[in-house]
């Protein structure tokens, strides 16, 4: 068969190797791809955005399946626009991306459906915002309903902040229309986990867990970024944890949409806080987490596009999911200065160490080809990831492998996985 995958960073990246390590896969194509990717696929400067050019792509080259890694995209309707023409389309339409597109329709949902997760209010006067914020408990956290690459989410610690968060979301609109309308929530504390799962509208199949790293420098310090590093599975997400999350949150939350008329196809995201009242969802995804993919997939045994098409064909039950019973961590390797301002262009070295080791791998997020070499081109760089029999081999090989790579303003974290020693 022949693939298509949409979206250029790290996630597609680890989709794509998953995507060629199937037996069925004659050809990969990627629009717009990376120069990591251009080792699997061929990639194609077509842009995310471009729903028109995808299609027609897809049509001409006889693309089997498409597979979108990037929450734009999906939120816009792009699975809608392949579905249009008759063509199979991984990822879930414009009617149950939403989940992800609008923190305040999710939230409604969570409610109405009983799915545990943070007390909150939605607002679209500043003012009101403001009245209500004059009689609720500090911290408290102001979400923008929208999409804001990561960043629409503020921690206030003070009414004063608050006030200013709400300037900053709805009237001098940061975040553009994403500020309309705002999400005012319950402040929690606890270890977040992420958990990926596969759905076809009616069932759910979850993936190992995860945990990720956002902030920019150790100990959580610096500002919030993309990611810079995940480990796989989370110590901290037992059986009991997942049992509650079985019964209260994935499949209440597939059964929620099914029943809105909004079935969900693709991958569904939560993202979780382990509270002393339990697991709350903090936020849903309606695709692959970015660095979470890179070491999720490489600990999957299944054929990803047999398990893609189970979902697309509303045949997911009949798929036996299995995971490694092992370990995986990737550290992010990041232009110094990111997620602010940073220099690109710099020759990367080592790359191909990587090609001689079993179990361990190195997913490309921001790099580009120029005069034969390959260069950052970006504040992500690479994702470098390892197993291990555990998390803490995992963890040790993933640093040392971070050492075969060498670029001139190198920067990475030095404590994604430091959690593993409290577990
Ligand atoms: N109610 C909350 N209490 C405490 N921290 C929160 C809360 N909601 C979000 N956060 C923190 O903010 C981060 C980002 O929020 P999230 O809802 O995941 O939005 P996004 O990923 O779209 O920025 C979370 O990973 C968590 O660390
Ligand atoms: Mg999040």
């Amino acid at each position: 068969m022949k693939v298509l995958i949409v979206g250029s960073g790290g996630r597609e990246h680890a989709i794509a190797w998953a995507v060629a390590q199937s037996p069925r896969v004659e050809k990969i194509y990627c629009a717009p791809g990376n120069a990591g990717i251009a080792e699997y696929a061929e990639c194609v400067n077509i842009g995310a955005m471009e729903f028109d050019a995808l299609v027609a792509f897809a049509k001409e080259h006889d693309i089997d399946l498409t597979i979108i890694g990037m929450d734009d995209p999906l939120v816009g309707g792009v699975v809608d626009a392949f579905e249009a023409e008759g063509l199979r389309v991984f990822g879930p339409r414009k009617n149950a991306a939403i989940i992800e597109g609008s923190k305040a329709f999710s939230k409604d949902l969570m409610k109405k459906y009983n799915i545990p997760t943070a007390a909150y209010e939605t607002f679209t006067d500043p003012k009101e915002a403001i009245a209500y914020l004059e009689t609720a408990k500090m911290p408290i956290v102001l979400k923008a309903d929208g999409l804001a690459l990561g960043k629409g989410v503020l921690i206030c610690n003070t009414l004063e902040e608050a006030k200013e968060g709400v300037k900053t979301l709805m009237l001098d609109k940061q975040f553009g229309d994403a500020g309309d309308e705002i999400v005012i929530e319950e402040f929690m504390t606890g270890r977040e986990v992420s958990v990926l799962a596969f759905c076809d509208g009616k069932t759910i199949k979850c993936m190992t867990s995860a945990q990720d790293h956002k902030r920019a420098k150790d100990g959580d310090k610096g500002l919030n970024t993309g990611g810079m590093g995940t480990f796989s599975p989370s110590p901290f997400y037992t059986k009991e944890v997942e049992d509650f999350c079985e019964k209260h949150v994935y499949q209440p939350t597939i059964d929620a949409m099914a029943a809105e008329g909004r079935p969900f196809t693709g991958i569904l995201f939560t993202g979780l806080m382990l509270t002393e009242d339990g697991p709350k969802v903090l936020e849903y995804n309606a695709r692959f987490g970015d660095p979470e993919a890179q070491v999720v997939l490489p600990r999957m045994k299944n054929d990803i596009t047999e398990v893609m098409e189970a979902c697309i064909d509303g045949k997911l039950n009949d798929i036996n999911l299995e995971f490694e019973d092992n370990a995986a961590v990737c550290v992010v390797l990041a232009s110094d200065g990111y997620p602010e301002k940073y220099d690109k262009g710099f020759e990367i070295k080592g790359l191909d160490t990587f090609k001689e080791k079993e179990g361990y791998y190195v997913f490309h997020a921001g790099t580009k080809f120029h005069d034969g070499k390959i260069v950052t081109n970006g504040g992500r760089v690479l994702g470098v990831v390892a197993k291990g029999n555990d998390l803490k081999e995992a963890r040790a090989n993933a640093y040392k492998a971070t050492d075969w790579i060498d670029f001139e303003n190198k920067y990475k974290r030095n404590d994604i996985g430091k959690a593993i020693d409290e577990a």
